[in-house]
């Protein structure tokens, strides 16, 4: 499975490592690259400190650093079978990175917004195809807490809540569906 991450700050990262942790390989975008670099420098360090205290073998961290590309380049999200955004906490920002991921991915590709206060339906109102518009909400810091809000929107399609909550439940995590009753 190949997974797309926009934004590699806080959010972005932990959920990068915890794809890859899974098999997962993982195209991490973000529009700086002095935070690409960080964020890379960070997972190099995490994994040398994780080897050390023998919670991960070389072989294991190794596949995980192999497994996670940070790209600037958005041609390399292509390919991704799921795409989180975990950027700024801004409605029109995100509106604007969800009409241009649209462009770049397949028809079949979900994508899912890490929001932890903006409604869903409105980043999907946004889109051409609002149904695989989806909340897939970690908490910080993403590797350690176990639980993952899944969010449709009012337009998201069962399929695409079901292939998302199969996702991440695969991934070791908690999940709960959180229902909209009225999403402004
Ligand atoms: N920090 C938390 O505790 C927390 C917890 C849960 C959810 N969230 C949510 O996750 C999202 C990200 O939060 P964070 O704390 O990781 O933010 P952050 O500031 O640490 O990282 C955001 C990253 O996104 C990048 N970015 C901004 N605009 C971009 C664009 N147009 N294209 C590509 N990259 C872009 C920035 O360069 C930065 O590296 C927000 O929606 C936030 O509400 C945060």
């Amino acid at each position: 499975m190949t997974i797309g991450i926009i934004g590699s700050g806080a959010m972005g990262s932990g959920i990068a490592q915890v794809a890859a942790e899974n098999g997962c390989v993982v195209y991490v975008n973000d529009n700086r690259e002095e935070a690409l670099q960080t964020a890379s420098g960070r997972l190099k360090a995490l994994m040398k400190k994780l080897v050390a205290k023998d919670k991960r073998t070389q072989e294991q961290a190794d596949n995980i650093l192999e497994n996670v590309h940070y790209t600037s380049k958005a041609e390399d999200l292509e390919h991704c079978d799921l795409v989180i955004e975990a950027i700024v906490e801004s409605l029109e920002v995100k509106k604007e990175v969800f009409r241009w991921l649209e462009k770049i991915v397949s028809e079949d590709c979900i994508l899912a917004t890490n929001t932890s206060s903006l409604s869903i339906s409105a980043i999907a109102a946004a889109c051409h195809k609002p149904e695989r518009v989806i909340g897939i909400h970690f908490f910080n810091p993403a590797p350690l807490m176990p639980l993952v809000e899944i969010i449709p929107a009012l337009q998201t399609a069962a399929q695409v809540i079901e292939k998302s909550k199969a996702l991440i439940d695969s991934w070791g995590k908690v999940t709960v569906i959180v229902k909209i009753l009225l999403d402004l």
